[in-house]
């Protein structure tokens, strides 16, 4: 999906000039995958644009920074205020947010005790990741030949730069052999995520989705689903699950917050019903929150001002 360009992105505490935020060949995380990121989104509300759960997000990119062993320059607090200065620069209602960290130009090799570490917050417009009809149309998954990180390996509660190599390795394969996405096994046979979204399946009533131990990100949106379904009065449970439980779910959805709430039509030619009432009411209610719609989940949109 190509990327639109907007006024500034912030570097370092300053807001720039977007042709401007460049860096130098170089830089230390561009050759050892050594990068902590957030994908956030902002949605039109009636009170301007408001981020869903941006402090969240923020407090995930500091846990992903304290688990690689990146002393972040700016608090959380000062993330925060960075994303909504960056997002008001822009003008736009609704947008994808992208902060990151990465080690800088000036020292070369795997020690980055010496290294700097540079922060970015770029923004943009960006429909969803599964498709903008992806809730009601149903998307079809294949399970990888790639096997999801172990936790010894990359840890998968790190949202690192690096880890997205096996990611991306699952999605081309995935796209290559005609489907939407791939859902990745970890080294026990269970499942873990898809490549970039937490998955869900419904069985005899109960809404089951693998947790951080399967390795599985643990989803800001998985978080806020499992609080919809609850407040509907669903079961859900943090489980694992097997592939054989994907192929006879009653129903199946995969979120994040580029995809969404993503309804699953078939994993690996097995039809799967879509969409499942549950994902129905669920994706929906999903979508009244993030636009600040649902007073019970006013509290997660963050205005900018
Ligand atoms: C691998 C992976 N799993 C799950 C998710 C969903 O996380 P969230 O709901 O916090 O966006 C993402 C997206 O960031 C992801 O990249």
């Amino acid at each position: 999906m190509p990327i639109t360009p907007t006024e500034k992105i912030w570097f370092n505490g300053e807001l720039i000039p977007w042709d401007e935020a460049r860096i130098h060949i170089l830089t230390h995380s561009l050759h050892y995958g050594m990068g902590v990121f957030e994908g956030i989104r902002a949605y039109e509300t009636d009170d301007g644009p408001g981020v869903f759960r941006l402090t969240d997000h923020m407090r995930r990119m500091q846990q992903s920074a304290q688990i690689l062993g990146m002393d972040l320059p700016y608090s959380v607090e000062e993330l925060v205020q960075a994303v909504k200065d960056t997002v008001r620069s822009t003008g736009l209602g609704s947008c994808y947010i992208r902060p990151i960290a990465y080690y800088g130009y000036g020292e070369m090799g795997l020690n980055t005790l010496p290294c700097t570490v540079d922060v970015a917050v770029a923004c943009w417009p960006w429909g969803a990741y599964l498709g903008d009809d992806a809730l009601t149309k149903g998307v079809r998954m294949k399970i990888s030949s790639w096997a999801r990180h172990d936790h010894n390996i990359m840890p998968p509660a790190a949202k690192t730069t690096g880890n997205y190599v096996n990611s991306s390795l699952a999605k081309v394969e995935a796209l290559k052999a005609g489907y939407d996405e791939a859902i990745l096994l970890n080294r026990a046979g269970f499942v873990a995520e898809c490549t970039g979204e937490n998955i869900f399946v419904a069985r005899n009533g109960t809404l089951i989705s693998p947790p951080l131990s399967a390795g599985a990100l643990e989803g800001i949106t998985q978080d806020t689903v499992m609080t919809i379904a609850r407040d509907f009065g669903f079961e859900v449970v943090l489980d694992h699950l097997s592939r054989s439980d994907l192929y006879i779910a009653d129903e199946m959805f995969v979120c994040g917050t580029a995809a969404e709430v993503s309804s699953v039509k078939s994993v690996d030619d097995r039809e799967i019903p879509s969409p499942g009432p549950m994902t129905l009411a669920i994706g929906e209610e999903y979508g009244r929150a993030v636009r600040g719609q649902v007073d019970q989940y006013k509290d997660w949109v963050e205005h900018v001002g």
